[in-house]
């Protein structure tokens, strides 16, 4: 939820804000802006309504020489998007600028007390009372800009992440994090501030998380310093990243969604690398083995989070109910915060998060630890809040996921579920050495039985174009086809904004049932699994009523080939494995579809990537 872009030293000021914007746009694109400061100290800000090209074309006239300069691309939170509720905010009388992701809760308070005290405002938004809060205070008090932040932090409620700038002075940035992610880069004579490291991986390699609390000074010509909310100094730890710039690009791919789905085999090779050894006969997962104790004594682990994170969450209940005899519940994060939750010492609380920043996961986080619970997390984003929240855990690794729908962070979430599942077994002596050798084995092949279902790709951009203009569909499945059904409904919807429904298949005859007819595709996941023959009869009963299905099934399927009107046919797996093969050509179907329908698959409306508020 928005993008924080900030840049101080020699280099072009404005191209190097726009390119970190651009590769900040997947956590918000409904306006963006760049404050810029002169070198006479002037701050000039250009915004605009729309995505970060439009901020450019916007630019295009305009002087945007500058020695430092702050950026923001957004996701609405306060007001809808416009020019002027777009960032940087300026404080009344123009001599700070400010970019913010996040939402500051008491804002309405703040700001009525503000237009007591005279101020006038120009936009709707929360980040805007911050910007005339600062000023207010540094002038009532007279005060420095850092000694204003902190005191203005010190009375705002909610979540931010801030980048300051002040007029006359083209040396100095001031940034601040609680509970919204802000990473500083370290170059040589120049600093980068950004909401990832993304924007700045050309430059730097090395960069500091900033913490919960803390303050920055990024100064020309000195060293970093960071200062906590009640001026304590703070330790800075200095992490060296481990990302390249050829992953952050389209690589020949017309989309990001495209290319992440195609990269899946190698996605999974390295999700899976050192962590299935022996031939497949031994799982390792350090943030098990290293926490054997939690992991033999709970009870009952609860997985918490949202979204596609969720589907894999449920599927990580099957895993581990099936695999180590252990209850599991999943809620979802933000239902769960509220829900008064009874957690006991011994639970196991999974956090399962792509970008480990999602707001409701991390409330969810704090909640179980509060309760003592041991919490595990499970992040594709390295060096994100949830693994620095989460006592133990693992990394999907399966690299930047930028399409905002996600696709190779599910399957990367399936295999770390299964590779947990499968260790805690191990431990806990639930599985035999055989069955786990098995599931062992076939985990080290699915890299290439991925690549397999990878080469249906054109049959389903065939298939999509029947698909492209109904206008409902139901996805079914069953048992663990089940939360790929509802999956595959969340893709369609979220990018082709076709309504899809995804529903446990023998649940229809209570409901959903009624509205089959020809013009409502129906896709069903039907792996020959245990629950195959009931299957079966569900497919049966969609075409009893004259349903067009569209069924994913295996290589030699006879039966539910011979009733639905077209077929998927993916590799047999062991069952436990079919979810990870099942929901790629439901990823491709939905791609199709929504390029059909002309949308923009990357960056669909009202969406964002990393949803950092409520
Ligand atoms: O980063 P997270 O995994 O915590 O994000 C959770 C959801 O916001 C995310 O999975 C969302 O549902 C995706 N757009 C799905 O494609």
């Amino acid at each position: 939820m928005c993008g924080i872009v900030g840049y101080l030293g020699d280099g072009n000021v404005y191209d190097i804000l726009i390119k970190g914007l651009h590769r900040l746009e997947y956590r918000g694109y409904d306006s963006a802006g760049v404050a810029l400061v002169d070198g006479n100290g002037e701050i000039s800000v250009f915004k605009t309504k729309g995505k970060v090209s439009n901020l450019e074309a916007f630019c295009a006239d305009k002087d945007i020489d500058a020695r430092v300069g702050i950026a923001h691309t957004r996701w609405a939170t306060h007001g809808e998007p416009s020019d002027s509720n777009a960032h940087p905010h300026f404080s009344g009388d123009g001599n700070i600028a400010i970019v913010h992701n996040g939402t500051i809760e008491n804002y309405k308070l703040l700001k009525d007390a503000l237009i007591q005290h005279g101020c006038e405002f120009h936009s709707e938004t929360d980040t805007e009372v911050l910007a005339q809060l600062i000023e207010y205070i540094r002038v009532t008090n007279n005060c420095s800009l850092l000694a204003a932040v902190r005191e203005a932090l010190n009375q705002v409620v909610g979540a931010y992440a801030i980048a300051v700038v002040e007029k006359n002075d083209p040396d100095t940035i001031i940034a601040a994090r609680q509970s919204s992610p802000l990473v500083i880069g370290i170059g040589n004579g120049e600093y980068f501030l950004a909401s990832d490291a993304t924007p700045f991986v050309e430059y730097t390699n090395e960069c500091v998380y900033l913490k919960d609390g803390e303050i920055a000074e990024i100064r020309r010509g000195q060293p970093l310093k960071i200062t906590t909310l009640d001026n304590q100094e703070a330790e800075i730890d200095i992490t060296k990243l481990e990302m390249s710039i050829s992953q952050l690009e389209k690589g020949g791919y017309p989309h990001f969604m495209l290319k992440e789905i195609f990269e899946q085999p190698d996605t999974l090779r390295d999700c899976i690398r050192g962590r299935v050894v022996e031939n497949g006969t031994r799982i390792i997962l350090n943030g098990v083995n290293d926490n054997k104790e939690k992991f033999l004594n709970a009870k009952r682990i609860i997985i918490v989070a949202c979204g596609t994170s969720w589907h894999a969450g449920l599927l990580g209940r099957y895993l581990i109910q099936d695999m180590c005899r252990i209850p599991v519940e999943v809620e979802y994060a933000s239902e769960f915060r509220y829900s008064k939750p009874i957690i006991y010492k011994d639970d196991v609380v999974i956090a399962i998060s792509q970008s480990g920043e999602t707001a409701d996961t991390l409330a969810a986080i704090q909640i179980a630890k509060e309760a003592g619970a041991f919490v595990f997390g499970i992040s594709n984003v390295v060096g994100s809040s949830i693994p620095r929240e989460t006592y133990s855990g693992c990394y999907i690794h399966v690299g930047p996921e930028i399409g905002v729908a996600s696709t190779k962070a599910f399957t990367g979430q399936v295999m770390v579920l299964t590779l947990l599942a499968l260790s805690i077994a191990q431990l806990r002596n639930t599985m035999s050495q055989d069955k786990i050798a098995e599931v062992g084995n076939h985990i080290l092949r699915i890299p290439d039985y991925v690549e397999k279902v990878l080469k249906l790709n054109d049959k389903i951009e065939r298939l999509s174009l029947i698909f492209t203009y109904a206008r409902n569909f139901l996805y079914l499945g069953r048992g663990y086809s089940y939360p790929v059904a509802l999956e595959g409904a969340l893709k369609l919807k979220e990018i082709s904004y076709i309504h899809a429904e995804g529903y446990p298949a023998a649940e229809m005859k209570h409901g959903p049932i009624a509205l089959i007819d020809q013009e409502m595709p129906t896709v069903i996941i039907a792996p020959q699994d245990h629950l195959y023959e009931k299957i079966v009869s569900n497919v049966q009963q969609v075409k009893a009523r004259g349903g067009n299905i569209l069924a994913i099934v295996n290589e030699g399927d006879t039966v539910i080939s011979n009733i639905a009107d077209h077929v998927l046919e993916v590799p047999v797996m062991p069952e436990c494995l079919t979810p990870i093969i099942t929901s790629v050509p439901l990823q491709l179907l939905s791609y199709y579809i929504a390029i059909n329908k002309g949308k923009d698959v990357d960056m669909p409306r009202n969406l964002a990537k990393s949803v950092t508020v409520e």
